[in-house]
C-alpha cells in the first residue's frame, strides 16, 4: 500500500487531508469528529481576540442542477474565547496525538503576536498558520488581506512570529493580489516554514434585485464577501503552480481551493502542493467525503505507482510552460461519434456563433451535423458544450513529429511583419459570407 503519511515543513499527519481554518473546525467536538472519520490533520477556526459576528452570513452561485458551485462568507475570525479554543486544542491533542492541530492566528501587535503564539504552543498545536487572507471585515481592521497585499508589513509580521515561535509556521495567502508570489516571497523571507494559499477571493455573489440590496443581506444592507468552493479551484490551482515555480519561495505549499474530491486533492499536489485544506466541500458535504478522498487517492498512487506523497508533488509543474515554449505544429482536429450523437447540434450553433465556422448540418435530412475539417482549429469547444460524454473527440492531424514553438521561431528570426504575412497565422479557413437577407435588412 502506498504511504499516506505526510511530513509537512516539520508537522507530522497520517495523511495530507486537512480541514481548512473555517466553520468545520471551530471546536474540539467537530475536529475530533473529523479525525474519526479519517482527516489528517486541522487548522483551527482563526484565532484572535473574539468577534461579533452578523446574521446572515452566507451566499452561494449556483449552476443548473449543481448547489453551490460557489460560495461566500462574510464570517470573520473566531467568536469563542480564546481560553475554551485552546482548552479545547489540548483536549484533542490528547485524543489524537498523531494528527496535525494547527492553530490559525490573527491580531495586531508585536506583543499580541508574541502572547497568542505562545498560548496556541502551551495548548499543544503541532504548527501555526497565520491568517493574511481573510478579504472583509477583518481587513477593515488592517488585519487579514490587508496584511497579505502589502508583502513588507507581512515579512515583518512573520518575522516578529519567528521571534517566539518554537513550532512550523505556516503563512496563508490572499488572491486578492496582482502577484501571488510577492507574497510568497515575503514569507519566506521573514522566516516562513511553508504557505498554504488560497484563502478567499473578494466578492459580491448576487444582488436581490427586488430590495436593491446584495446577498448575503444583513438587515437589508450587505458587505463583500469571501469567494470559495468549487467555483475558485482553477484560480487556485494557478497559484499554487505560480508559487511552485518560483525558486526565491522553495517552501512547502498547502493547497486550498475548491476542492470536493480525491481527484482534486491529486491536482493540486501534482501542481506543487504537499498538504491540502479543504472548507467549502464539509460545509456542504460533511466530514464523510474523506471515505472516499483516501481511497481514491490511494488507488490512484497505486496505479500511477507512486510510494509517497512526497514523490507525487509538484510531477505535472515541469510542464506548465509560457506560452511562447508550446508547440505550434500541434493539430487536433474534432469528430463527432455518430452512434452516440443525439442531435441536439448544440456544437453547431457554438461553432456557428462562436468559434470557427467548422461545424456543418446535413441537408439530408439527419441531425448529426458534420465537421468541416479545413475550418476547424482544434480549440476544443464543440467538445466542451457537448451534452454527451464522448461523443466528440479531439483527434491528432499533423505529423507529430516536426515541434516548433513561437520562442524559437522568433529566435531564428522569422517574425511576421505584417497581419498579411504567412507567418501571422498558419490557419487561413474560409469565413462565409453574410447571407443576402442579412445584408438586405441592415443597409441602411
Ligand atoms: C464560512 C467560512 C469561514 C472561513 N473562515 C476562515 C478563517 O477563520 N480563517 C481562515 O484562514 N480562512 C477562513 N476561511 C477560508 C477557508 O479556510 C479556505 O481558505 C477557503 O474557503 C477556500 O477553500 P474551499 O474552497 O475549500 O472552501 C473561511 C471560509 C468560509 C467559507
Amino acid at each position: 500500500m502506498p504511504d499516506l503519511k505526510i511530513n509537512f515543513a516539520g508537522i507530522k499527519a497520517p495523511n495530507p487531508f486537512w480541514l481548512a481554518s473555517a466553520p468545520p473546525t471551530n471546536s474540539g467536538y467537530q475536529i475530533m469528529k473529523a479525525f474519526d472519520q479519517g482527516w489528517g490533520g486541522a487548522v483551527w477556526k482563526t484565532l484572535g481576540i473574539p468577534v461579533v459576528n452578523v446574521s446572515s452570513r452566507y451566499g452561494a452561485v449556483n449552476y443548473r442542477d449543481s448547489r453551490m458551485i460557489g460560495f461566500n462568507n462574510i464570517e470573520l475570525i473566531t467568536d469563542r474565547p480564546l481560553k475554551d479554543n485552546l482548552r479545547e486544542i489540548e483536549e484533542v491533542k490528547k485524543y489524537f496525538p498523531d494528527h496535525a492541530v494547527i492553530a490559525s492566528l490573527m491580531v495586531e501587535s508585536r506583543k499580541e503576536w508574541h502572547q497568542i503564539v505562545k498560548d496556541a504552543e502551551n495548548a499543544g498545536v503541532d504548527g501555526l498558520e497565520l491568517n493574511f487572507g481573510c478579504p472583509h471585515g477583518m481587513c477593515e481592521r488592517g488585519m487579514g488581506s490587508a496584511v497579505g497585499q502589502e508583502p513588507e508589513v507581512l515579512k515583518l509580521i512573520v518575522s516578529w512570529v519567528k521571534e517566539v515561535a518554537k513550532t512550523p509556521v505556516i503563512v496563508k495567502l490572499t488572491p486578492n493580489i496582482t502577484d501571488i508570489t510577492d507574497a510568497g516571497i515575503a514569507a519566506r523571507q521573514g522566516g516562513a516554514d511553508a504557505i498554504s494559499l488560497i484563502n478567499t477571493v473578494q466578492s459580491i455573489v448576487g444582488v436581490d434585485i427586488d430590495n436593491f440590496v446584495p446577498y448575503p443581506v444583513v438587515d437589508g444592507k450587505s458587505t463583500n464577501g469571501g469567494y470559495c468552493g468549487p467555483a475558485v479551484k482553477p484560480i487556485a490551482l494557478n497559484m499554487v503552480k505560480n508559487c511552485a515555480q518560483e525558486s526565491e519561495i522553495g517552501i512547502p505549499v498547502s493547497g486550498i481551493g475548491g476542492i470536493e474530491n480525491w481527484r482534486d486533492a491529486v491536482e493540486f499536489i501534482l501542481l506543487g502542493a504537499s498538504s491540502v485544506q479543504v472548507c467549502t466541500a464539509v460545509m456542504h458535504y460533511g466530514f464523510g467525503i474523506i471515505r472516499e478522498i483516501i481511497p481514491g487517492f490511494e488507488s490512484y498512487m497505486k496505479e500511477k505507482g507512486f510510494d509517497s506523497v512526497d514523490e507525487m508533488t509538484g510531477k505535472a509543474v515541469q510542464n506548465v510552460k509560457t506560452w511562447e515554449n508550446l508547440n505550434l505544429n500541434y493539430q487536433i482536429v474534432a469528430e463527432i461519434n455518430k452512434e452516440k450523437c443525439i442531435g441536439c447540434q448544440l456544437c453547431y450553433i457554438a461553432c456557428e456563433d462562436g468559434a470557427h465556422q467548422a461545424i456543418g448540418l446535413s441537408e439530408n435530412g439527419t441531425r448529426v451535423p458534420f465537421i468541416i475539417e479545413e475550418n476547424c482549429v482544434g480549440c476544443n469547444l464543440c467538445s466542451l458544450v457537448c451534452p454527451v460524454e464522448n461523443c466528440i473527440s479531439m483527434v491528432r492531424t499533423d505529423d507529430g513529429k516536426k515541434s516548433v514553438t513561437w520562442k524559437e521561431r522568433t529566435e531564428a528570426g522569422n517574425i511576421p511583419v505584417s497581419f498579411n504575412d504567412p507567418l501571422a497565422g498558419g490557419l487561413h479557413h474560409t469565413i462565409p459570407e453574410p447571407t443576402a437577407a442579412l445584408k438586405k435588412k441592415n443597409t441602411f
